[in-house]
């Protein structure tokens, strides 16, 4: 997945200011604490740069594709308003405005003001006007804040990042201003799922609908040493090979994310939570349905079966209508919203 032209351009301007030693070295200093995945890893200009240079493309990706899910998820979803919390240098309102170009107002929290200040310089360059003129709020969304609501609020790569005993009451901060949909996306890493996991069972008891990726009642993972995660391929610049001493020309930026609304969920039959292996003869597919993981064998003899098969991507959705075709249990409750919170 690439970069809109306009912010790869942005950002290229914005990295040349600093000089190449240095946004290797802050890059590296970057990445080691971001593998440790505990607390701000952020410490000063130098690292916002890096931050953008070396993560922006990659959280990009990921938020781009989490998005797409939660709009085939939601095809009635039409948000003109957007709240990115810990927006960073404003990764997740370019992928939404790319997702949904409807969206008219944007408004940034972020408390770090190298961030509000990267953030400001690359939505100056957007063809968006959402973009150029939206609202940038330097605020701790630890602290008591409150904003007007938006329509779909998103969170990518920021819950994970705060303070262990901040990260329960998140969920209904963010709750609170969404007006119809709300997304937390965080590294597909064990941990990340963790605090995805936290956030969907916090968002379901608020009464929201899970409607990505899967309704809350399914559980499908339980009783099982996995972790719920998807992947974006992205394109990896010399910066990042040097950094990360890949010759790899892509990487796959592994998330895990949660979508609660407060319309109900499109129901599926189940959803494709590895990269499906495609064989001469067969593809396997293994995906999440309301009984647990299934791993689907399908062969060249059910034609199609494996032509719809061949089709499937990591991350898609098998609709109800495909559940035959799969050999899958038709699905009948699919609210996708916490039963204790259900009218029938
Ligand atoms: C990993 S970055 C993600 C940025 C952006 N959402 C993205 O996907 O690229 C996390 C951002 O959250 C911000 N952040 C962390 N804790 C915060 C807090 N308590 N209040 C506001 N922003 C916070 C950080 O400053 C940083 O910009």
């Amino acid at each position: 997945m690439a970069l809109p032209p306009a912010l790869a351009a942005a950002l290229t301007t914005a990295i040349s200011g600093l000089p190449a030693r240095d946004l290797t070295a802050a890059a590296k200093g970057l990445s080691a604490r971001y593998r440790e995945q505990r607390g701000s890893f952020l410490r000063g200009a130098a690292d916002v740069t890096a931050y953008a240079a070396f993560r922006l493309p990659a959280t990009y990706a990921a938020t781009m594709a989490a998005l797409s899910q939660v709009r085939a998820a939601e095809p009635d979803l039409r948000p003109t308003s957007l709240l990115d919390l810990g927006a960073g240098p404003g990764t997740g309102a370019w992928a939404a405005c790319a997702v949904w170009p409807e969206i008219q107002h944007i408004t940034f929290i972020e408390r770090d003001p190298h961030m509000l200040a990267l953030g400001k310089e690359l939505a100056a360059a957007a063809p968006s006007f959402a973009l150029r003129d939206a609202t940038w709020r330097p605020t701790d969304i630890t602290g008591d804040w409150q904003v007007e609501p938006a329509d779909l609020v998103i969170a990518a790569y920021t819950l994970g990042e705060l303070p262990p005993e901040q990260q329960p009451g998140f969920p209904e901060k963010l709750w609170r201003h969404a007006l119809q949909t709300g997304v937390i996306i965080e590294p597909g890493t064990p941990q990340g799922w963790r605090v995805v996991e936290e956030a969907s069972r916090a968002l379901a008891t608020l009464g929201a609908h899970i409607v990505a990726p899967a309704p809350i009642a399914w559980d499908c993972l339980a009783g099982r040493d996995d972790w719920l995660h998807f992947a974006a391929r992205v394109a990896r610049t010399r910066l990042h090979r040097s950094v990360k001493g890949a010759d790899l020309s892509y990487e796959d930026e592994k998330f895990s994310y949660v979508a609660g609304s407060r319309l109900p969920a499109q129901q599926i039959a189940a959803r494709v939570i590895r990269r499906p292996q495609i064989r001469s003869g067969h593809i396997r597919l293994t995906v999440c349905t309301p009984e647990g993981v299934r791993e689907i064998v399908v062969t060249r003899t059910h034609r199609e079966a494996f032509r719809r098969a061949k089709d499937l991507r990591w991350g898609d959705a098998i609709g109800p209508e495909e559940a035959e075709v799969f050999g899958l249990p038709s699905t009948s409750d699919q609210t996708g919203s916490d039963p204790r919170h259900r009218r029938d």
